[in-house]
């Protein structure tokens, strides 16, 4: 498979790369930012690519997607804060190209959602707190993940919560409680805390290594190759088990 990194310099970029030796059918090219502009279709044109994976800016969405959803290239979407508009974009892309997007690549992150499915179930009344803590060069706040798990959370609740993130005052009921740090180099650190006036529990993820979301982008990649048409998620690639 010929993959077309967009982001190819970058820290992600890099983690990619530093991985394919485990991907023996992937062979991989990519372009950086002062490269992408101009080149991207010289080298889509050129060399047959069969995939193209994003780890960039949401900037270098429009340099690639029409070519890709004209051309019925499978697209492997891990960037993140992307504009709704973007977003939009990225769905209706789906309708013509295999298309898989996920604001975190990592497993951990995935069966997190699960157990947050779970706890909406068994908690349903308990107030719910949210941290989102990644490195200092961290371009986005909150994070991509961050939004996905309150998506989650959100989903299952008989009343809405509102999202609150500079709480002054008494807390009140049906209030969401985000916390968001930008510490060091953390590579990403997400807690979800559901607790009542009696006692709380604590779901917490910890990334070690960006190695770990190159891996779930790779092999988001390898299964996407054979798929038709649509907008996949981590759920269709490690299955839901909430239930
Ligand atoms: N979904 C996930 O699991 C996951 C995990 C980690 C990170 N991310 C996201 O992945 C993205 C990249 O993260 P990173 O840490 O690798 O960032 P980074 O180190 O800043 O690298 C960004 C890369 O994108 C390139 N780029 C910037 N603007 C571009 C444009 N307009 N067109 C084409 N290429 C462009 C840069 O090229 P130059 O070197 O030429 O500037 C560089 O190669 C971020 O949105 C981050 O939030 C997602």
């Amino acid at each position: 498979m010929q993959l077309l990194i967009v982001g190819y310099t970058g820290k992600m970029g890099i983690a990619i790369q530093s991985l394919l030796k485990q991907y023996p059918q992937i062979e991989a090219t990519g372009l950086s930012r002062h490269e992408h502009l101009n080149c991207v279709s010289n080298i889509l044109d050129t060399q047959g690519i069969d995939l193209i994976l994003d780890f960039s800016k949401p900037d270098a969405l429009g340099s690639y997607l029409p070519y890709a959803v004209t051309h019925h290239i499978p697209c492997v979407i891990a960037t993140t804060g992307y504009s709704d508009e973007q977003l939009l974009a990225i769905r209706t892309a789906s309708e013509t190209i295999p298309l898989f997007y996920s604001a975190n690549f990592s497993k951990g992150i995935h069966v997190l959602k699960q157990l947050i499915k779970k706890m909406n179930d068994l908690c349903p009344e308990d107030h719910v707190d949210l941290t989102d803590i990644h490195h200092i060069h961290k371009a986005d706040a909150p994070s991509g993940t961050a939004k996905a798990l309150i998506e989650t959370i959100q989903t299952g609740r008989a009343q809405a919560l509102s999202v609150i993130s500079d709480q002054t005052g008494l807390r009140a009921d049906h209030e969401l409680h985000l916390h968001v740090s930008r510490l060091g180099s953390v590579v990403g650190e997400h807690s979800v805390i559901y607790s009542s006036e009696l006692e709380a529990i604590e779901l917490k993820h910890t990334a070690y290594t960006k190695t770990n979301f190159a891996k779930g982008a790779l092999d988001a990649a390898v299964w996407l190759m054979d798929k038709e048409p649509g907008y996949y998620t981590m759920e269709d690639l490690y299955g839901n088990v909430s239930k």
